[in-house]
């Protein structure tokens, strides 16, 4: 653990707690490049992303951040080399099993999106275990995008909206955005206020399409591994500059 680790226990003064994002998402990247940097296999930058991970959610506890997002893998995802995809949700797998305890005394409940039904059957079992016991948890909400694809998630909506419209359940004209939402993976997660995505890349990458719509972007050249409780700060600094003008004018009232 790096001295930030230790050192950033408390929300930094520079902060307004009154105006910290609801919702933070990461688009965890450059776990490989970490790895490649000091000439070890990428799997290692994976392995160490996940300390970085934890100490983030466990971060947004302390400050007072309700809801982290993290993008763990992609529908693209499994494009990449066999042996990396089966080391990817091996780890996914062992870490679930390893933080349920962790989790469960921090009172995290976990949620997943994405299409979970494809993954190996022992990580679902995994998934639906963590799912079960931090069900009751109102502490920090962490939600896992695993085999998640942002156009993905839109089409499953609408396939199981016009089902529904097949079923006779309500008709076209009623479909609005508030219906749509319900059908989304992200269905009662409020949306990400701030989106953090490490190691420079300016792009979405079929993350939250929909729910990010209004969501302040923030790249770091950080690579993941190396994100901390400072790099954590920096984003929420530049976070508390912005202006959320929400198409609106400048100065005038969200409401
Ligand atoms: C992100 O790091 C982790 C996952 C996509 C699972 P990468 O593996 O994409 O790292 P880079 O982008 O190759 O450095
Ligand atoms: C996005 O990172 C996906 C995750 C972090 C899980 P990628 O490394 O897959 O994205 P691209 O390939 O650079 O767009
Ligand atoms: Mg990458």
């Amino acid at each position: 653990m790096s001295a930030n680790l230790s050192t950033l226990q408390e929300l930094p003064t520079d902060l307004d707690r009154s105006r910290l994002p609801q919702q933070v998402a990461v688009i965890m990247d450059g776990n490989g490049r970490w790895a490649k940097s000091r000439g070890i296999p990428r799997i290692m930058g994976h392995r160490r992303g996940v300390d970085t991970l934890k100490d983030l959610l466990r971060c947004c506890r302390d400050w007072g951040i309700p809801a982290l997002t993290a993008y763990a893998f992609s529908t693209e995802n499994w494009g990449r080399p066999e042996e990396e995809v089966e080391f990817l949700m091996t780890l996914f797998e062992r870490v679930l099993r390893r933080e349920r305890a962790e989790m469960m005394r921090e009172n995290v409940q976990i949620r997943f999106v994405g299409n979970l039904k494809v993954l190996p059957q022992s990580l679902q079992d995994e998934i639906a275990q963590s799912l079960h016991e931090t069900r009751d948890n109102r502490g920090t909400q962490f939600i896992v995008a695993t085999n998640y694809g942002g156009r993905q998630d839109i089409m499953q909506a609408c396939r199981a909206i016009a089902d529904e419209v097949k079923q006779g359940l309500y008709s076209t004209d009623e479909i609005d955005e508030k219906l749509f939402e319900r059908h989304l993976y992200t269905a009662g997660i409020t949306h990400p206020d701030l989106l953090i995505r490490t190691s420079g890349e300016m792009r979405l990458s079929n993350f939250l399409l929909w729910q990010l719509a209004y969501a302040e972007i923030y790249v770091t050249q950080t690579l993941w591994p190396d994100f901390d409780r400072e790099a954590f700060h920096q984003a929420l600094r530049a976070y508390q500059q912005r202006d959320r003008r929400f198409g609106k004018v400048e100065g005038e009232s969200s409401g």
